[in-house]
């Protein structure tokens, strides 16, 4: 999940790694260099997201992935991946060695470039990710970039971030970011459904996003979720819901400098709270968190 921490970082590997092969931080895919238990466990994570995902996923997402060249039989290659994402959207995927630094990240998203992690977790390790791999980074974001939405919000956002880091307001564009390109709710007609590739990469919470009684579903308010902390550390407390995908559309048009100046002053909120001027779709119980202390 390519925004990282609520500390904000988009590039917590930015100082494991000496010196990028590129300055871009791209590096080949090596898709040759794979080997059949790497494919074996991206078949694994496909075949059983793909099971669960119908009836969970949103239109853009199920249309997204029908139209691009991924299968269950093999980690997909960035270059097949990209021309055919490219006729759509006029994006394409890069691969990088893990997560990079936040002006690196943005400067790609700005020129509609996706950077991708080019490695894939561990069979022993499938629910657990420490940093965005390539199913997180394709099965989970490509598909919405197939979608005109997402594809010019996200390159808002690279824009945007640019802009954010020289105002020193990178953490509360990160919440946009997380809210929801990672972890986004979209109300259709036929019921709340999944956008955020952070989600729709996650075999638990695609679930527990849309099923589960416990966390707070509560309208989409860009003002509302910049002042809102996220977790890192297990599901959401809170999910924003958008009313349409379209209302991404407003929001990649929206001058953030009126809001960043707003947020010089006032309260940021905890995930779990719920406030009196939320309109709230579903309030959750808190079950599952509450169960769950918080890690110190
Ligand atoms: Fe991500």
């Amino acid at each position: 999940m390519k925004t990282g921490t609520d500390d904000v970082k988009h590039g917590l590997a930015a100082a494991a790694v000496a010196s990028p092969q590129r300055a871009d931080w791209t590096v080949d895919q090596g898709w040759g260099s794979y080997t059949p238990d790497h494919h074996a466990v991206w078949k694994t994570l496909f075949e059983r997201q793909t099971r669960l995902l119908p009836g969970l996923a949103c239109d853009a997402f199920v249309d997204g992935m029908r139209r691009l060249p991924m299968s269950a039989e093999r980690i997909p290659n960035f270059e097949e991946l990209s021309e055919t994402l490219h006729k759509a959207t006029g994006w394409q995927v890069v691969a990088v060695p893990g997560l990079v630094p936040d002006d690196v990240f943005f400067e790609h998203l700005a020129n509609r470039r996706f950077p991708s992690g080019n490695f894939i977790r561990g069979a022993h390790e499938l629910d657990y990710l420490e940093e965005p791999d390539v199913f997180h980074d394709v099965f989970g974001h490509v598909p919405m970039l197939m979608h005109p939405l997402m594809a010019d919000f996200i390159q808002a956002y690279g824009k945007g971030g640019l802009r954010a880091q020289g105002l020193g307001k990178l953490t509360e564009l990160a919440r946009v970011y997380w809210y929801t390109v990672e972890f986004g709710l979209v109300q259709q007609t036929d019921g709340l459904r999944i956008y955020g590739a952070g989600i729709a990469s996650s075999f638990s919470e695609s679930a527990f996003a849309i099923r589960s009684e416990s966390p707070n579903r509560i309208a989409f308010d860009l003002e509302r979720v910049m002042r809102t902390h996220y977790r890192i550390d297990d599901f959401q407390e809170v999910y924003f819901v958008l009313d349409h995908l379209q209302d991404l559309l407003a929001l990649a048009k929206t001058e953030f400098a009126p809001y960043y100046q707003r947020l010089d002053s006032g309260p940021t909120y905890q995930p779990g709270e719920v406030l009196s001027t939320d309109t709230v779709r579903q309030r959750g119980t808190g079950n599952y968190h509450l169960a769950r202390p918080r890690k110190a």
